[in-house]
C-alpha cells in the first residue's frame, strides 16, 4: 500500500473536483468529497439505466454491486454475507433497532453520552412505548465510556447496548471493544453508530465484538449521499427480525407451502434490504470503498491523526479560542470542535464560510447528552480529511484568528 505521499496527496487531490474550490471542505464529517472516479461510477451507470432500461443495466452491474459489498466487508473485517446495504446512517440504524426483539415493561437500554441524538429518540421512544427505560453509562474523567461502569450495570433485564463509537460533536473515539467485551460477556445485543469511524480509522468488527455497527458512505469514504453499511454478524442473524418483507429479503420460493406460519428471511444481512436501491449509488460507493482500501485506512488514520492534531495546536494557540475536543488525544478522530468567545458555533461557521471555508456548527439535538453534560449550546466543528493540507489549515487557523478583530 503506498504511503501517503505529498506526491500522492496531490494527485488525489487533482482526481477530487471539490479540491478545486471554490471553497476549502473543512466539512467531512458532514459529508466528504467525492473523487472523479466515484462519480463517473456513478453517472456511468446512469446513463448505462438511460440507454438499456434501469432493471437491464442492474443485471448488468451485478458483480459490481457484489464487488462494493465484498469491499464494505473488507474494511470492516467481515464477509460480504454479513453486509447489508441502506440508505443512509440512520436508515440503517433504524433498520437494525427495528429488527431486536422487543422491549418489554422494565427492560433497560445503555447508551454513552454521546450518543446520537437521532439515535437516541428512537431508542426512549421504543422504550417508552415499551415500558422501558434508557440509561447512560456513566465516562471516564476524559469523558469516554467508562467499560468497567457499564460492568457494573449489567443485570438480566438491560437488552440492548448501544453506541456511538467516535463522537460528531468532536474528536472523541470511544473505546468500542472494551464496551464489546462487556456486552459480549453478558450476551447483551451490542450495536454501534461508526458513522464518524468508519473510513478514517481502521474497523474490525470481531475485535469489537459487536452484533451490529453501521456508517454512512458519504463521510469518511468519500462515498454519494444516499448509501450506509450495516454489518450483521453471522451468529446473530436468528435475533433480527426485519420489520417488514420484500421480495428480497425473504423470496417467496422459500417458504412455498409453509401453512400462514410465519416466513423465513434470508439467511445473510440482506434480510434487512430492500430489493429496489440505487445501483448507481452503490457502485459510486463500491469504487469509494476500493480507494480507501487501496490507499490502507491505516495510512489514512495517521495522516489525518496529525493533520488534526496540528490543527489543535493552532487554534489552541489564538487568544479567546477555545478546543473543545475531549477523550484520549491518542486515539482522537480527525474532527476538531472549538469554540470561539463571543461569538456562536453558527456565526464562526457563517462567518469561515463567507471567506471559503467550510466548516460545520452542531448544537445539542445531535449530541444532546454530551453537550448537556458539558454545558455547551453550540460548537464549530473543523473536520479533516487526508485531501486536507497544511497551507490548507495555515488559512482556517488564520481565518479563526481575524474573527475576534
Ligand atoms: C454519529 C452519527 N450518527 C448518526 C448520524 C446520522 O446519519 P445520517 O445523516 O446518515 O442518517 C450522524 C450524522 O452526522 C452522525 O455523525
Amino acid at each position: 500500500m503506498p504511503l501517503l505521499t505529498d506526491a500522492l496527496i496531490a494527485t488525489l487531490r487533482a482526481d477530487t473536483p471539490g479540491c478545486a474550490g471554490p471553497c476549502v471542505h473543512f466539512n467531512h464529517a458532514g459529508a466528504s468529497l467525492s473523487s472523479r472516479q466515484t462519480l463517473t461510477a456513478i453517472t456511468a451507470h446512469l446513463e448505462l439505466e438511460a440507454r438499456v432500461g434501469p432493471m437491464e443495466a442492474a443485471v448488468m452491474a451485478a458483480d459490481g454491486v457484489a464487488r462494493a459489498r465484498t469491499a464494505a466487508a473488507t474494511v470492516l473485517n467481515a464477509t460480504p454475507e454479513e453486509i447489508a446495504f441502506a440508505t443512509g446512517g440512520s436508515a440503517a440504524w433504524g433498520t437494525a433497532i427495528a429488527s431486536l426483539p422487543p422491549l418489554r415493561p422494565g427492560d433497560r437500554v445503555l447508551v454513552a453520552r454521546q450518543e446520537w441524538g437521532g439515535n437516541l429518540t428512537t431508542l426512549r421512544d421504543k422504550a417508552a412505548r415499551a415500558g422501558a427505560g434508557v440509561e447512560v453509562i456513566p465516562s471516564l474523567e476524559d469523558g469516554r465510556v467508562d467499560a468497567d461502569a457499564l460492568a457494573g450495570l449489567i443485570d438480566d433485564r438491560v437488552r440492548l447496548v448501544s453506541l456511538t463509537w467516535g463522537a460528531a460533536n468532536g474528536g472523541l473515539v470511544n473505546d468500542a471493544a472494551a464496551v464489546g467485551r462487556v456486552a459480549r460477556a453478558a450476551g447483551i445485543p451490542y450495536v454501534i453508530d461508526a458513522a464518524q469511524v468508519v473510513g478514517q480509522i481502521p474497523v474490525d468488527v470481531k475485535a469489537l465484538g459487536c452484533d451490529m455497527l453501521k456508517a454512512p458512505g458519504r463521510k469518511h469514504l468519500r462515498g454519494p449521499r444516499g448509501t450506509a453499511l450495516l454489518y450483521v454478524r453471522r451468529e446473530f442473524l436468528d435475533k433480527v427480525t426485519p420489520a417488514w418483507l420484500d421480495v428480497q429479503s425473504s423470496p417467496w420460493a422459500d417458504h412455498l407451502g409453509a401453512d400462514h406460519g410465519p416466513v423465513s428471511p434470508r439467511d445473510d444481512a440482506r434480510r434487512l434490504e430492500s430489493s429496489e436501491a440505487s445501483v448507481a449509488l452503490l457502485l459510486g460507493l463500491g469504487n469509494a470503498l476500493e480507494q480507501a482500501l487501496a490507499l490502507g485506512i491505516d495510512h489514512i488514520r495517521a495522516r489525518i491523526h496529525h493533520l488534526a492534531q496540528g490543527l489543535r495546536a493552532r487554534l489552541d494557540a489564538l487568544p479567546g479560542v477555545t478546543v473543545r475536543d475531549i477523550g484520549d488525544p491518542e486515539t482522537r478522530s480527525g474532527l476538531v470542535s472549538f469554540t470561539v468567545e463571543g461569538l456562536a458555533g453558527s456565526a464562526v461557521r457563517a462567518r469561515l464560510a463567507d471567506q471559503g471555508l467550510t466548516l460545520g456548527a452542531n448544537g445539542v439535538p445531535y449530541t444532546p447528552l454530551d453537550m448537556t453534560a458539558r454545558g455547551l449550546t453550540e460548537i464549530a466543528r473543523a473536520s479533516l480529511s487526508y485531501l486536507t493540507t497544511e497551507a490548507e489549515l495555515d488559512r482556517l487557523a488564520e481565518a479563526v484568528a481575524a474573527l475576534r478583530i
